[in-house]
């Protein structure tokens, strides 16, 4: 089938759109793969790292964000690794955002800088931030992030809390025999402080140390166990990425659950993912890629890159086909790579 993102002459449109007709509206840009914490969901003990001359200068990834909102691009969200241990982030940071025909940027963080770039984050245009926070328990936080220290991301995000952004959300992986006793004590903690928090199921990627249907817990399991206990009211709003979210009663608070091993949400997919070396993946769950470093790398003129940008179209998968059943990895990139 013709992609409706190429006319017959391969002349360039305004609007990535892929083979099933999505309009791919939101780009997750990775800055590095580096991350000073080692969760246990997402990475193994012993990582290596890619050589700096492989990953995109901040000058490409600005380049590649200008270009991906000349092609219908609306919101771009910064991830990692950890994206506040690359250096120079906020000059990135301040000329996405003032790019024309960006509604929105947001960024993806473990929290471990936040105190310190709270302010700064907020001055230079980011208006939403998303906090991983697994476990209230410094000891625990300890163990499944193998070296973080859970007082530094509270101050964190109390910092971000002061910096009055547009909305913080947390995002809780669900781990069973790790925190799965403690997604009350999250959500009461999110409540109180008027956050967001997302519960996301653990998604198969990489080869971590666990075979993941061990540690599976169902977003079903969680909204059972809090829907009593919160009184949530279901909602049909979105933030624009894959969490169905519920109302706290008198509370700013939206309860998100991230399910794609219960809830297929692939047919309103609207994102592709680059990382931190100019690999786009179409899919989080897929293997599919395009390089766009060589296009990024050979010349000024963008037409080679959008014209990548395009091709990738072609090869959007309809879907991801994670499986909960399965004790190997179906994806063998770590998640740290593609930045979640
Ligand atoms: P907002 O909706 O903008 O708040 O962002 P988000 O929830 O998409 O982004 P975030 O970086 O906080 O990611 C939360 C979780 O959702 C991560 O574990 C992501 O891997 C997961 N996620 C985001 N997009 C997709 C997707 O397309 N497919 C799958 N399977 N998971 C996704
Ligand atoms: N499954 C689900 N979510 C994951 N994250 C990292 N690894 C995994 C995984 N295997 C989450 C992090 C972060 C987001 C970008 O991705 O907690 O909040
Ligand atoms: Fe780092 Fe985020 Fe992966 Fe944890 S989940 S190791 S904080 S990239």
């Amino acid at each position: 089938m013709m992609n409706p993102a190429m006319s017959d002459d391969s002349s360039l449109i305004n609007q990535l759109t892929d083979r099933y007709g999505r309009k791919v509206t939101y780009l997750r840009l990775s800055v590095t793969d580096r991350c000073d914490f080692r969760c246990h969901y997402c990475m193994a003990e012993e990582m290596t790292f890619l050589p700096r001359a492989e990953v995109l200068t901040l000058e490409e990834c600005l380049r590649l964000a200008r270009v991906c909102t000349e092609l219908g691009v609306n919101k771009i969200r910064i991830t990692g690794g950890e994206p506040l241990v690359r250096r120079n982030v906020l000059w990135l940071l301040e000329r996405i955002a003032a790019l024309p025909g960006l509604r929105e940027l947001t960024l993806t963080t473990n929290g471990s800088q936040l105190e310190r770039y709270a302010a700064a984050l907020k001055q230079a245009g980011v208006a939403r931030l998303n906090v991983s926070l697994d476990t209230l328990d410094a000891g625990r936080f300890h163990s499944l992030t193998r070296v973080g220290n859970l007082e530094r991301v509270l101050a964190g995000l109390a910092a971000a809390y002061a910096a009055g952004f547009a909305a913080i959300k947390l995002n809780t992986v669900m781990m069973r025999g790790f925190n799965d006793d403690e997604l009350g004590a999250l959500a009461q903690f999110a409540i109180e402080r008027g956050f967001d928090i997302s519960f996301i199921e653990e998604m198969p990627l990489g080869e971590v140390g666990h075979a993941r249907r061990d540690t599976y817990y169902s977003a079903a399991d969680a909204l059972a166990g809090l829907q009593p206990r919160f009184a949530l009211l279901p909602s049909t709003e979105s933030s624009g990425g894959p969490a169905r979210y519920w109302r706290v009663p008198h509370s700013p608070t939206r309860i998100g659950f991230i399910a794609p091993h219960s809830h297929n949400f692939c047919a309103d997919c609207n994102r592709v993912r680059v990382t931190c070396t100019g690999e786009l993946y179409p899919c989080l769950g897929q293997n599919e890629k395009i390089d766009l470093r060589t296009p990024l790398r050979t010349g000024v003129d963008d037409t080679p890159l959008k014209q990548a940008l395009m091709q990738a179209m072609n090869i959007k998968p309809q879907g991801h086909d994670f499986d909960v059943r399965t004790a190997k990895p179906q994806v063998m990139r770590f998640m740290s790579v593609t930045g979640g």
